[in-house]
């Protein structure tokens, strides 16, 4: 064996046993694994010399070649195994979660005032025994018009800004046609709350295009005004829970004979007069009347035997004053900060 291959052997060793103690990770250490003992590696590339060496030479070199091999084997092994430990143990440090730190502040919706006011308005009247019907948004003109006796090219409906889907279809105006639908579907006596979206080609600061309205039905055989003032009364009363002046003002709709507006007494200065009641001392919450004999027979119902009352009010109104809200467009612009207060 002659001492350059020797030397040859000697550099090949201590050069990649340093590589190996230098790779920082399994791949460098996979790298210098096939390039030392791989197919076309450094120390293959020495055992193929074996055969190259004369007789005399060839056991001690291949010996030699083989030491080396081995060494390396062994190195490389070591080091994989090293770099592996150190690769896991970084790995468990980065996916560490301290269970100590303080968590994150959850925050938790509320209901819209909107919908808390309608939901206390359907608790009150369900309490007094009314039922709860719903009608469809997109309404036709014979329930929101025609059948509430009011025909085509009647005045009223001037009153109504309507949004046309079609020239039979409208967005529903009112909630009044629901009593069109429940009377279609159920025979006296009945009591029943419509609550619901209602639209109107309508946008400045006390209206939005689209707003939310109860209806009120009640048929039976001997319904009168007194029962129908009855029955406000007592809803204006426990919707503000307090005792409130309450007047009923002659006024006209359609559907209903004779009509009245309700007024109450101003919760905001307790009928002394200012700016949010127009200075009167009162504020107009609804309309309502008893039953008109025309929607009665657009519904099949005898108006010998029966009589009844509706009422019509805005959700809007009554939670703007319910809550000493003053801008309508609160209720529709979502502002967390506004809706944040109701929770
Ligand atoms: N539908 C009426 C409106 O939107 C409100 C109304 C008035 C409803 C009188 C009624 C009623 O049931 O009797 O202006």
């Amino acid at each position: 064996m002659t001492s350059n291959s020797t030397a040859e052997l000697d550099r090949l060793l201590s050069q990649a046993l340093a590589d190996i103690s230098a790779a920082k990770d399994s791949s460098a250490v996979e790298q210098l694994r096939v390039g030392l003992l791989g197919r076309q590696g450094a120390v293959t590339g020495q055992l193929k010399l074996i055969g190259a060496q004369p007789p005399e030479e060839r056991k001690t070199f291949g010996s030699a070649v083989n030491r080396v091999r081995d060494q390396l084997t062994e190195a490389l092994s070591e080091r994989a195994s090293a770099v592996l430990v150190a690769e896991r143990e970084a790995a468990i440090k980065a996916e560490q979660i301290d269970v100590t730190l303080p968590g994150r502040a959850g925050h938790s919706g509320s209901l819209h005032p909107v919908t808390k006011t309608l939901r206390r308005i359907e608790q009150i009247f369900t309490r007094a025994g009314f039922d709860i019907a719903h009608g469809p948004e997109i309404e036709d003109d014979f329930h929101n018009f025609e059948a509430l006796n009011i025909p085509k090219n009647h005045p009223a409906r001037a009153m109504h800004d309507t949004f046309y889907v079609s020239d039979e279809t409208v967005l529903r105006t009112h909630t009044s046609p629901v009593q069109i639908r429940y009377l279609e579907k159920h025979t006296p006596p009945v009591a029943v709350i419509a609550p619901g979206r209602v639209y109107r080609c309508d946008s400045d600061v006390t209206h939005t295009p689209m707003f939310h309205q109860v209806e009120g039905l009640v048929v039976d055989s001997d319904v009168s005004f007194a029962d129908l003032k009855g029955a406000l009364v007592f809803f204006l009363e426990e919707f503000f829970e307090q005792d409130l002046p309450v007047r009923f003002r002659p006024s006209f709709f359609p559907f209903t004979e004779p009509s009245a507006e309700v007024d109450m007494g101003c919760v905001f200065c307790a009928g002394e007069g200012c700016r949010i009641c127009g200075h009167t001392g009162w504020i107009e919450v609804l309309g309502c009347g008893m039953v008109h004999t025309e929607v009665f027979r657009q519904v099949g119902i005898d108006n010998e035997t029966y009589t009844g009352y509706a009422f019509g009010l805005g959700i809007e109104r009554l939670a703007m004053l319910r809550y000493g809200v003053d801008d309508l467009r609160l209720f529709f612009e979502n502002e967390v900060s506004f809706l944040r207060q109701f929770s």
